[in-house]
């Protein structure tokens, strides 16, 4: 297992929308297993496999306060939305220190193929509705960024590649 790299905003590999996966093989438990460890390394709550640079349609989320309930969602389809919707501060590891209110819905439900690749259906309110939603965002190419202002977000833009000259200084 490893830890991969995560593309940073505004990278424009973020935007590449991701394509279904074709089969849940060894290929995609490993990938399944690094992103897992790559999201528990940077501390975060959800990683989309378009964040490490794969353009498939998997995530890996965990919300819980222990960090022990990994869920793994392979092309998840949101089935239903609440007609109830609240903002919600958000963040991201493709966009380190910003934060910012998303509206979302308070609570789906979601059709995905589980890690052994069997179909599995849930329904998530919550933090864990919220980071579906933003997981499922990266999926279709999206950064939660795109929800601000133009103004806000070229402030962003700015400040990520400031950030990323002095990274490589
Ligand atoms: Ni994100």
């Amino acid at each position: 297992m490893a830890s991969l790299p995560i593309l940073r905003y505004p990278d424009p590999k973020l935007h590449t929308v991701a394509k279904p996966v074709a089969s849940v093989d060894a290929r995609m438990k490993g990938l399944i297993a690094n992103m897992l460890d790559t999201m528990y390394e940077a501390a975060g709550i959800g990683l989309a496999a378009t964040q490490v640079d794969v353009h498939e349609q998997l995530i890996v989320i965990d919300v819980s306060e222990e960090r022990n309930v990994p869920l793994v969602l392979i092309n998840p389809e949101i089935t239903w939305y609440s007609p109830e919707k609240h903002r919600n501060e958000e963040g991201c590891l493709s966009v380190p220190g910003i934060y910012d209110g998303v509206e979302r819905a308070d609570a789906i439900k979601v059709r995905a193929l589980d890690a052994d690749g069997k179909e599995q259906t849930l329904q998530a309110d919550g933090l864990l509705a919220v980071c579906i939603q933003h997981e499922m965002d990266h999926l279709l190419g999206k950064v939660f960024v795109e929800y601000l202002s133009p103004l806000k977000r070229n402030r962003i833009k700015t400040k990520m590649l400031k950030l990323q000259r002095e990274d490589r200084e």
